[in-house]
């Protein structure tokens, strides 16, 4: 399973690059408000820090309009994913940017049927947002379990990027669904390293070795 971190703030991302464990980066408009940077900036930074997808969100509403403003996107960086709302024009787009040769994210996803319109548009990822959903009280671990099993029916190489995730569980979920990727922000991909027993554990062992008046180098 891939991670993807889900912010725009650039000293987090690179706080986190040498951990191995960022695969990649997806922003949207709030993250890019959040972070108060100049959107095309902060993108062209992120992609400098990391070799993977860094999706970067259209704001247009109309196809055209947003085939535009992902072409001019893509300019960015060659690891720019175009990331585009799932509406008619959103799909209109991403066929469109597919057949440009990028990478594409289509993002709001909460039905089984849009994220399967979504495959059928060529897009590189999906991003079903589970927090979202388990917001309104709806699970949202069940919608990663109906798309995995359309897109594994029609053999879809579209990958499932469970987003809006929460929880430390939401990660977990999502890799026992069978997500190709997980956007996780910062702080909740810390804390899946956290477990009692191994602080417990790890105090025992330094005060051990503390006993025994050695070091290493
Ligand atoms: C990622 O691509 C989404 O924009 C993000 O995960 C949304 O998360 P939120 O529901 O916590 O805003």
């Amino acid at each position: 399973m891939k991670f993807f971190i889900d912010t725009a703030e650039i000293d987090e991302i690179r706080a986190l690059a040498p951990s191995g464990l960022v695969d990649g980066v997806t922003t949207n408009p709030s993250l890019i408000a959040k972070s108060g940077r100049d959107f095309k900036e902060v993108v062209a930074e992120i992609c400098a820090v990391v070799e993977g997808p860094v999706s970067a969100e259209v704001t247009a509403i109309e196809s055209k309009a947003m085939i535009k403003e992902g072409r001019a996107l893509a300019k960015i960086a060659d690891n720019v994913c175009i990331k585009l709302p799932l509406t008619f024009d959103g799909l209109v787009a991403c066929r469109a940017l597919v057949d440009d040769g990028h990478q594409t994210n289509v993002t709001l996803c909460f039905s089984a049927n849009q994220a399967l319109l979504a495959a059928k548009a060529g897009a590189t990822y999906i991003s079903p947002f589970i927090g979202r959903l388990d917001d309104m009280g709806i699970d949202g671990m069940e919608l990663i379990e109906e798309i995995r099993t359309i897109y594994d029916n029609y053999m879809f190489e579209t990958q499932i990027l469970a987003a809006s995730i929460r929880t430390v569980n939401h990660v977990k979920l999502s890799a026992l669904a069978g997500a190709d990727v997980a956007t996780i922000p910062p702080a909740t991909l810390k804390t899946l390293t956290k477990h009692p027993l191994t602080d417990k554990g790890l105090e025992a062992f330094l005060k051990d070795w503390e006993k025994t008046g050695q070091s290493i180098l």
